[in-house]
């Protein structure tokens, strides 16, 4: 089954222990609201080239594109972020990798993915259409609401018109870096 992301393991455990020691040391910003995310503190990593988020950057490089922006993100309790797609801000984004730095604790603050509806699910045979024929069916849209299991240190990678979003946190909090591509 292709999907419409991918969930790769792309820093080493010693990168993601540098990569927290860098987010330990940036300046934060509290965000009520800061586009699609809400109640959740934000640290910009302002040089592109920082030795500690170079494979990310050789990452996204090696498909082709080049890096935008890196930013962490610390989602604790009612931190949320709404379904979008990163292509719908101003800055075109066409490649986003989210890199779990840190997790403690954690209930909710799961990242949701929307995937690809695909004919070949509907082939099992024992269902059948309610509307008898399938005109009309969303094959090829990304419909499918998909949470997405990810353990400290792996990312997920998904294009700028995916659709995604993450679980409002109960308890416990994240850490992520967002780098964007285009
Ligand atoms: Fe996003």
């Amino acid at each position: 089954m292709n999907s419409n992301y991918s969930i790769e393991t792309i820093i080493t455990e010693q990168d993601r222990k540098e990569l927290k020691k860098l987010f330990d040391n940036l300046s934060f910003m509290n965000l009520q609201q800061g586009c699609h995310l809400f109640n959740i503190e934000r640290r910009d990593v302002k040089d592109e080239k920082n030795v500690y988020t170079e494979k990310i950057r050789k990452y996204g490089e090696s498909k082709g594109y080049q890096l935008q922006q890196n930013y962490f993100l610390k989602y604790r309790e009612n931190s949320f972020t709404r379904v979008h797609a990163d292509d719908c801000h101003s800055d075109s984004v066409k490649l986003t990798i989210v890199t779990v730095v840190e997790t403690q604790d954690l209930i909710g603050g799961e990242c949701l993915v929307f995937d690809e509806y695909q004919k070949t699910l509907d082939n099992r045979g024992d269902y059948i259409m309610l509307s008898g024929d399938d005109n009309g069916v969303p094959y090829g849209k990304n419909i499918i609401p998909v949470f997405v299991k990810l353990n400290c240190g792996q990312s997920v990678v998904y294009d700028g018109g995916v659709e995604h979003g993450v679980t409002r946190v109960e308890q416990g909090h994240r850490v992520v870096l967002v780098s964007w591509f285009n």
